[in-house]
């Protein structure tokens, strides 16, 4: 459908997206600000791949031409010349986003479509540098891209159904599933709930409540989640998902950010990628840190789950996004095993409420359950034990 694709920044999302669009048989320009840069992007595509061809997954052919179909530059008008789509992956500034937009704009003729991966920065800001908000669409992979299946796309305010609808088709040619994220609210639909998890987990052991290895012990062992929600952080970068989770915090407290999370950010622990985060790493490229499965009944999950419950109720009575697409949206971008309205409805929505009332009392408003859990629990809808909460249960 699109003959040449550009990314633009070669980091940690910009070339696993690189890497999956020439997967799928794309030309792709890969564009960073130096040579470096892009000749260590090429390696880290290079030892995915060949993991794949260890692993069966991809031949030795198809490796070699993935690989002949990136081509690299440190010049942007080279990158995005004749690119019917470009995929900004740029570090998280609002401001530097805005100066490639209006660099993009007057580079690119009024077809091409102009994709972002932010992760919350506003798709309506972004658009608006441009002289044509219509094409600008939020288009966000998940770490690492190669081998997680949910792209999001994120409806800016004058983004039009026709953009969405050419991304969508696209999407679909990688392969992925995707969800529409119909507005522009801060953290999208999985950063927002992804945000209000992993803060709650930072609060729950700034507050003494538990250690880090139990609270990942229980994510990991109870929840079934696929990393612990601290080896998550690490794994992604304190220093991403800190900048996602302050964008949310500034624009509308949607999530307020623990002194635990900003302690490992000031002090440059950003996880894996340096070696200490909320662990320590030797520097393996794959390495897991050891989280011990008799840990995990120190905790209650609810406490932890809660304020995303309340952030996942938020984005339904919001409209942002469909019941089924937003569990939808954790079981592809996050890999949970079910989706959070069903666990919400396994717990209990009257439990969900309580455990936020009583954060409430004690830490404050940030805890106020939501009106659509209040309004389930005034209506006996408390899941699968009244047969009814966000589904309907036989
Ligand atoms: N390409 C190819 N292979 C890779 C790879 C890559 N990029 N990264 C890891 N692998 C390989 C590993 O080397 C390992 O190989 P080995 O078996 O030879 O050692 C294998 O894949 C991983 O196998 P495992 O069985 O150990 O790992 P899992 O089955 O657990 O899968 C995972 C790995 C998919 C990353 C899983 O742990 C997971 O789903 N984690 C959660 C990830 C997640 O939530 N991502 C989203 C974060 S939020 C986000 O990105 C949004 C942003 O805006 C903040």
């Amino acid at each position: 459908m699109f003959e040449k694709i550009a990314v633009i920044g070669a980091g940690t999302m910009g070339h696993g997206i690189a890497e999956i669009v020439a997967l799928k048989g794309y030309v792709v320009f890969m564009c960073d600000v130096s040579e470096e840069i892009l000749q260590g992007a090429i390696k880290k595509i290079e030892w995915s791949l060949r993991k794949m061809v260890e692993k069966g997954k991809l031949s030795h052919d198809d490796l070699t031409s993935a690989l002949n179909r990136i081509k690299t530059t440190t010049n942007l008008a080279e990158a995005v010349k004749d690119s019917e789509l470009i995929i900004e992956a740029v570090p998280e500034n609002l401001e530097l986003k805005k100066e490639i937009f209006s660099k993009l704009d007057k580079m690119t003729c009024a077809e091409t479509i102009l994709g972002t991966n932010t992760s919350s920065l506003p798709i309506s800001e972004i658009a608006s540098v441009t002289s044509k908000p219509d094409k600008v669409v939020g288009i966000h992979f998940f770490n690492p891209p190669v081998l997680m299946p949910l792209v999001e796309i994120v409806c800016g305010d004058k983004t039009s159904s026709q953009t969405v609808d050419r991304v969508l088709t696209f999407v679909k040619t990688l392969d992925k599933q995707a969800i529409v994220c119909r507005k522009d609210v801060p953290g999208f639909v999985v950063n927002r709930i992804l945000e209000a998890l992993i803060q709650e987990a930072a609060w729950i052991v700034y507050r003494g409540e538990a250690s880090i290895l139990e609270v990942d012990s229980a994510v990991k062992y109870r929840a079934k989640l696929p990393m612990g929600l601290f080896e998550l952080s690490d794994y992604v970068g304190i220093d991403v998902l800190y900048s996602a989770g302050k964008a949310i915090q500034d624009r509308d407290k949607g999530v307020i950010i623990s002194p635990l999370f900003e302690e490992c950010y000031k002090n440059g622990w950003y996880g894996k990628k340096s070696g200490k985060g909320f662990y320590t790493y030797t520097g393996d490229f794959w390495e897991k840190p050891k989280i011990p499965p008799e840990l995990a009944d120190k905790v209650r999950l609810e406490e932890i789950f809660a304020p995303a419950v309340n952030a996942a109720a938020w984005l339904l009575r919001n409209k942002v996004v469909e019941k089924e697409e937003l569990d939808k949206a954790v079981m592809l971008g996050l890999n949970f095993p079910e989706g959070i309205l069903q666990m919400a409805d396994k717990w209990g929505i009257d439990v969900i409420v309580q455990v936020l009332r009583s954060k409430q009392s004690r830490y404050g408003e940030y805890y106020r359950p939501d009106p659509l859990l209040e309004e389930m629990v005034a209506n006996n809808r408390l899941g699968i034990k009244t047969r009814g909460g966000f589904y309907e249960y036989a």
